[in-house]
């Protein structure tokens, strides 16, 4: 989407893997989703180094808003979990220096069963997030059918844009048509929309970013050449820091998200977040080469079948080499586009 936002794949911070729709403040109230959720995180990105690196978004998914729109038909929030209001929360963010994004529905209801932005309210809602100040959006696709998507996800584009305010634009709309075409139009989609989600959602574990790993580069001939500078694929989350991947796994994800071009949304917990986490999500490489202006998206280039080593070993030795393959792209992409700066230290060790 030519709207002058995300020239290089975004980073931030989005709630939904981490903290899913913990609504429960009264016995759970750090990991509930609050403004106080989102608080600690903008203090902790703002604070801890995140930001400087480019981490500059803190985005609300499912679960933020009251169960009934209020009696002019405008969303609100939950009163009780964020009591303080989105306006706040993104004043709050701003003066932090950093962006806040928010999750609406392209449907007759949430995911969850929040209300949802039907037709007749795109409009209205794109006022209010604008109102509210807030960055970006995230519009999911559940309860709706195939016509409302059609119309409505160009329609919220032709809504933010009107508002006047900068707000980017992100579509699940692909993932709920299977992510290939016929189904899905990319150019469609490059056009309005800064990034969408191809596949399904990403799960604490190391097998789920296998497979999202494998489908997007067994699709990658159709995939790859749609990204670019302000239009992104987005494979998901960032899970490092969870309970899911080893360090190695960490690493691993960290390359090949690398590698995609993908937008960088972590979803943990940035108040106890492990040195090594850190320091792999922090990696000036990785982030340097996922950030490079000419927004090419890596491809798979090489597919180990088996390993002439383990003779018919296959089950683990094919995982190890799948993510080893990656690695070598992204050593071929750094050479490539002479991203020379980096100091030893600053490499995937
Ligand atoms: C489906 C989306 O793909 C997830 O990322 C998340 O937003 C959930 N819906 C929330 O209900």
């Amino acid at each position: 989407l030519e709207n002058g936002l995300m020239k290089a794949p975004p980073m931030g911070w989005l709630a939904w893997e981490r903290f899913r729709c913990n609504t429960d403040c009264k016995t759970d109230p750090d990991n509930c989703i609050s403004e106080k959720l989102f608080v600690d995180m903008i203090d902790r990105l703002a604070d801890d180094g995140w930001k400087e690196l480019g981490y500059v978004y803190v985005n609300i998914d499912d679960c933020w808003m009251a169960k009934k729109r209020d009696t002019s038909g405008k969303l609100i929030p939950d009163p009780e979990r964020f009591p303080s209001g989105i306006k706040a929360l993104a004043d709050y963010a701003h003066s932090r220096g950093l962006k806040l994004g928010i999750y609406g529905d392209m449907g007759n209801y949430t995911c969850c069963g929040y209300p949802g932005t039907t037709l007749d309210r795109v409009e209205q809602d794109a006022l209010t997030f604008a109102e509210w100040g807030v960055d970006m959006l995230k519009l999911d696709g559940c309860y709706s059918s195939e016509d409302e998507q059609a119309q409505g996800y160009p329609k919220m584009a032709m809504a933010l844009n009107a508002t006047g305010r900068p707000i980017a634009y992100s579509c699940s709309w692909p993932a709920y048509q299977g992510g290939l075409p016929p189904k899905v139009n990319y150019t469609l989609l490059a056009n309005i929309c800064n990034l969408w989600r191809n596949y399904g959602d990403i799960q604490d574990s190391w097998r789920s970013v296998l497979d999202i790993v494998d489908w997007f580069s067994a699709n990658q001939d159709v995939l790859q050449p749609v990204a670019g500078p302000g239009h992104w694929n987005d494979p998901d989350m960032l899970i490092i820091g969870n309970f899911g991947l080893s360090d190695e796994q960490s690493r691993s994800q960290m390359a090949l998200w690398t590698v995609l071009a993908a937008p960088l949304f972590m979803s943990t917990d940035l108040r106890t977040l492990s040195r090594s986490s850190r320091e792999i999500l922090q990696n000036r490489l990785m982030i340097k080469i996922n950030q490079d202006p000419l927004g090419l998206q890596g491809r798979r280039v090489l597919r180990v079948q088996k390993s002439p080593l383990r003779g018919t070993g296959w089950a683990s030795g094919e995982k190890v080499s799948q993510a080893r393959e990656w690695l070598l792209l992204a050593g071929n992409l750094w050479g490539k586009h002479n991203i020379g700066e980096a100091s030893p230290g600053e490499g995937l060790n």
